[in-house]
């Protein structure tokens, strides 16, 4: 996710913005730039690449004169890091300037009717259409230049805008991704976290959805979406500068598993149409191609590994393909049978991860279409793909990966039914039911959030173990997986995954009175034979732990324990069934007292063999 900020005082605007633009790095960003107003003239400097070379390139700020201005770090969605696509974006005449946090889902549409109107676009960007509107919206009044502008946009956004009309106002908006105005003697600010205001103030209006602030050198005004004027609550925040970036949270981990609702919306909502279809934006395979593909392949490690696995079980039943997964270090290093009537597809959250890359070249070199998952734009595996599908869960600064997973997860079903959708495969009324319960995915999970009190409890009896077993069928087998990696790499318990079926060919002989097993029970037409692998375990005198949908009271008569999750389409039960597995395993290790963000021997993207 971006970072912004905004000043306006009586101090020069530009080293402050640099300073508050440092506080922010820790969001993950690929570019920056800041835009001065000075005697009703807007200047911007900007650059992809660290902070350091803006620093550079403006002097240290000495180089910008103003005592008003906006500043932003990039974290790309729309646009590969470059110098055109870094904010501040300005309009048509450049009498407006532009920092934006979030998504704007229908820019394509609005960009298309600027273009009619003779509009020059700089960038890639979905920022930039803003810039644009609010001049063709210019009614000389800012806040109703903006009102106009915003209703417009459909998604999510935090606005920073500067206008050469009004020399004495920076003005921001609010809507879905979060924006902070802080009041100081000094004058007042705009950011997304508090982190880039408390070294000048603690004192700050959190702006709710809808909300537009105009900030003077010495007053603040906010107004709700009718342009009325509001009074807002004027907070103190006592958070630490470390607990600021961590939004409060104790851990970036806990902070990016609280996340995946917003982010699972993030991925999915600009991807289904109003018509009820799905548009796969950075896919340019003709139905054609597909029906020409005999196999797809699945390439990834670790977790992404896992969400592989997940995908052979829906790609296969939805769309009706072959489908292999591999771990891509081993893949590598076989004959495959890969050509040019494969597709493989790559998932990766980093796009860095060099066993992953390997396989992609391996793919390419031996003829197949290379389609990648991906979480970072512009690197190193997105540009080596034919087409790139992005996650939009923003920065994710843990080692263990939760909300790039999760993202990832609704991308293999949106692919499935885009599939099955191309060939003929699954009827009107079956996708738009899949879509709907896709769509409700975030609020199912939330559910599960609110619910992280009793894991967190359940969970400190994890911390004394030293060995845990993770089981389940189909699906249930594909976040076993998954579940016993979140535990063993931030707890450090040895932990194992298993297909239930599995288990009595021999690793049953681990199972003795006290062994801690987790049965993940949620694909219900395997129940009653998971429930067969429960009483397999239980009368070696295992401590069961079954996870199930709620209303499935069968389960509590054979588990010690059950955890129940609400219900969702079937194939989307690992998006459910994996929240509490990782909550579970970051309680334990909070338990343990473990590094939780930095688990020893691991490193957020390995980029070695
Ligand atoms: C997941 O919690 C781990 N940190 C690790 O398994 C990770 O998923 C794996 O290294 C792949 O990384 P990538 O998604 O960036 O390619």
């Amino acid at each position: 996710m971006c970072g912004i900020i905004g000043f306006i005082g009586g101090e020069q605007a530009a080293p402050i913005l640099l300073g508050g633009l440092k506080k922010l790095e820790y969001r993950g960003y690929d570019s920056a730039g800041i835009a001065i107003l000075e005697n009703g003239q807007i200047d911007i400097a900007k650059s992809k690449g660290r902070l350091e070379i803006l620093y550079d390139k403006i002097d240290g700020g000495r180089s910008f004169h103003g005592t008003a201005g906006i500043g932003h770090t990039r974290w790309a969605t729309h646009g590969e890091p470059s110098d055109a696509n870094s904010h501040p974006h300005r309009s048509r005449s450049g009498k407006f300037a532009i920092v934006h946090n979030g998504i704007i889902e229908n820019y394509a549409t609005l960009k298309a009717q600027l273009q009619d109107k003779g509009c020059e676009f700089a960038s890639e960007t979905d920022t930039e259409v803003i810039a644009h509107l609010l001049e063709q919206n210019d009614t000389g009044d800012l806040l109703e230049t903006i009102r106009r502008t915003v209703a417009q946009l459909e998604g999510s956004y935090a606005l920073g805008i500067l206008s050469e009309e009004h020399p004495d106002e920076i003005a921001c908006v609010r809507c879905a991704s979060p924006l902070i105005v802080a009041l100081s003697d000094g004058g007042n600010f705009i950011a997304s976290d508090v982190t880039a205001v408390l070294p000048y103030t603690r004192h700050i209006y959190q702006l709710d959805d809808g909300e537009i602030a105009l900030l003077r050198r010495d007053d603040v005004t906010v107004y709700n979406a009718e342009g009325r004027r509001i009074e807002k609550e004027l907070k103190t925040i006592t958070w630490s500068v470390a607990a600021a970036e961590k939004g409060g949270y104790e851990h970036f981990m806990l902070k990016e598993i609280m996340e995946q609702p917003q982010a699972i919306s993030a991925t999915i909502s600009p991807r289904i149409g109003n018509d009820g279809r799905i548009v796969l934006d950075g896919i340019s395979l003709t139905k054609e191609e597909l029906k020409a593909f005999h196999r797809i392949f699945i390439l990834a490690c670790g977790s992404a590994y896992h969400v592989g696995v997940v995908g052979k079980y829906v790609i296969e039943e939805v769309a009706r393909i072959p489908v292999e997964v591999d771990i891509a270090s081993e893949f590598r290093y076989r004959m495959p049978l890969v050509d040019e009537r494969s597709l493989v597809l790559i998932i990766s959250q980093s796009g860095e991860t060099a066993d992953t890359l390997a396989a992609l070249r391996e793919a390419k070199s031996r003829g197949a279409r290379v389609l990648s998952i991906v979480n970072v734009v512009g690197s190193t595996i997105a540009s080596e793909s034919d087409d790139v599908l992005y996650t939009w869960a923003g920065p994710e600064i843990s080692v263990a990966t939760t909300k790039a997973y999760s993202t990832q997860l609704t991308l293999i079903y949106l692919l499935a039914f885009y599939i099955a959708d191309a060939l003929g495969r699954v009827d009107t009324l079956t996708l738009r039911h899949a879509l709907n319960e896709l769509i409700a995915l975030p609020d199912q999970i939330q559910k599960i959030l609110d619910q992280a009190p009793q894991i967190e409890q359940f969970a400190q009896r994890l911390c004394y173990l030293d060995h845990a077993y993770f089981i389940g069928r189909n699906l249930d087998y594909a976040v076993a997986l998954e579940a016993s990696l979140k535990l063993k790499e931030i707890s450090y318990i040895h932990s194992e995954a298993y297909a239930a079926g599995e288990l009595k060919h021999g690793t049953i002989s681990l199972i003795e009175p006290g062994t801690f097993v987790a049965a993940l029970a949620c694909c219900e037409r395997l129940f009653d034979k998971t429930v067969s692998n429960i009483r397999e375990v239980k009368a070696r005198g295992a401590q069961v732990l079954c996870v199930t949908q709620q209303g499935n009271e069968a389960a509590a008569q054979q588990a010690d324990h059950v955890f129940y999750v609400p219900r969702t389409y079937p194939l989307f039960m690992p998006s459910i069934e994996v929240v509490p597995m990782q909550l579970l395993g970051y309680y334990a290790a909070k338990a343990r007292g473990c590094d939780i963000d930095k688990p020893r021997n691991l490193a957020k993207s390995v980029t070695v063999e």
